[in-house]
């Protein structure tokens, strides 16, 4: 792949030699660009001698008058690393006032960007704005890592390591914009069913698979609502997440937002039972025996699944035996399109709290789709595939 690398001028600048280098190797053509005040940070010799190419510094000292559009055309991605601030800033405001930043504008492939500065300027109000405008024009950003800052500080704020970046360009090479226009309602983790004001009933749901599919979504051009129980997880980048506890909330709010949802996941562990009537205060430790008498709670999907008609509803089927019929069998009672089922408990070690999960789709109409193991990152973009493809056969069957 022809690949473009910016260099800004941070601390990190150094730490490109290396990710051009790792580029190279990787078999792609780079042709690096600095900033001015990249070159005081790093020689673009380093860069030339590692590339074997010429590097772009000044928009006025080049053969071509117009050398940043050709270059803006030859190229198939452009990534930026390290993204300080002050060229996000510009980024993300159109601002053209060197090479980079007006070949940026000029270049209309896909764009990754590794930020990398203090964890003061990082969390600032107008670096995370920059940061949330350029994520919604669809680049690709690698999260900087934590640790100890080149600053004397400690937190956000260091460049990923070549290989992350390296990963997140052939991610962002065949990203597909395939989702662009399309508003997707996802739900994500355990519910919390209070028993008194210090205790609950939950459920081992980490949220990883809402999430997952949550990021597809979004990365897929998606406008994304993420309506979450309680989990450790950050939400993705240009997903707008609203958090509840209990599964009533999560009914609440999945009804607020549904007029909207063209489709419809999900992915949340919501509990069964809950407490009616909750003790106002901490029950007591006696040495008596308790029982607890628990009331269903709202079924939002059977709700959904009344409800549907003009979005398309994707449930989900955590078992513990007896997978594909259970999952066929929770599709036709909730009137769903499509069961992601999959195996929990046992000696399983996939399923809740996991990184990576093994599936099998159920389809209102075809066959059972099993999807073998992976990250539940990959299983979500396969169940975005699907999702498109059924909504395809759809339109074609009522001939719209
Ligand atoms: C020693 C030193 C280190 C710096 N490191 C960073 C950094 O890591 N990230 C950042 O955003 N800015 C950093 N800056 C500030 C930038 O160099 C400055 O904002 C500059 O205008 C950025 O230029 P650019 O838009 O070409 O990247 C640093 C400045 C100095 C003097």
């Amino acid at each position: 792949m022809k690949v473009l690398l910016g260099v800004g001028g941070g601390i990190a600048a150094y730490k490109s030699a290396e990710l051009a280098r790792l580029l190279m190797q990787q078999g792609h053509e780079v042709q690096v660009v600095m900033t001015r005040a990249a070159e005081e940070f790093v020689g673009p010799l380093t860069f030339a001698a590692l590339t074997g190419r010429k590097v772009l510094t000044n928009l006025f000292a080049i053969e071509s008058a117009i050398e940043h559009i050709a270059v803006a055309q030859e190229h198939e991605l452009l990534v930026i690393a390290p993204a300080t601030a002050d060229l996000m800033a510009k980024l993300a405001h159109g601002l053209a006032d060197d090479f980079l930043t007006t070949l940026y504008l000029a270049f209309t492939g896909p764009v990754v960007l590794a930020p990398a500065m203090n964890v003061n300027m990082w969390q600032h109000a107008a670096t995370q704005a920059n940061l949330a405008t350029l994520v919604k024009r669809g680049h690709g950003i690698v999260e900087p890592g934590s640790g100890y800052l080149a600053c004397g500080m400690t937190g956000p704020g260091r460049l990923a390591d070549p290989e992350t970046i390296a990963a997140a360009i052939e991610r962002a090479a065949h990203q597909r914009r395939d989702l662009e226009g399309e508003a997707v309602l996802i739900t994500a983790g355990p519910t919390q069913e209070p028993l008194d004001p210090v205790r609950y009933i939950s459920n081992r749901s980490s949220g990883k698979m809402g999430y997952a599919l949550a990021e597809a979504a979004a990365a897929r051009g998606a406008q994304v609502i993420l309506i979450s129980g309680p989990v450790h997880l950050p939400p993705p980048r240009g997903v707008e997440l609203v958090a509840v506890r209990t599964a009533a909330e999560m009914r609440e709010q999945v009804m607020q937002h549904l007029p909207a949802a063209g489709i419809v996941i999900k992915a949340a562990a919501v509990a069964d039972f809950h407490l009616s009537k909750v003790p106002d205060q901490k029950v007591k430790k006696t040495a008596a025996r308790v029982s607890l008498e628990l009331d269903p709670t709202p079924d939002i999907l059977a709700e959904l699944g009344r409800k549907k008609g003009d979005f398309l509803l994707v449930g989900f089927a955590a078992e513990t035996q007896n997978l594909q019929q259970e999952a066929r069998r929770k599709l036709e009672s909730k009137n769903c399109d499509m069961v992601v089922g999959n195996l929990v408990g046992g000696s399983s070690d996939l399923g809740f709290e996991s990184d990576e999960n093994e599936v099998v789709l159920i389809l209102r109409a075809g066959k059972d789709i099993s999807l073998p193991r992976a990250s539940k990152r990959a299983i979500a973009d396969r169940i975005f595939d699907e999702v498109l493809k059924l909504r395809l056969a759809l339109h074609a069957a009522n001939g719209s």
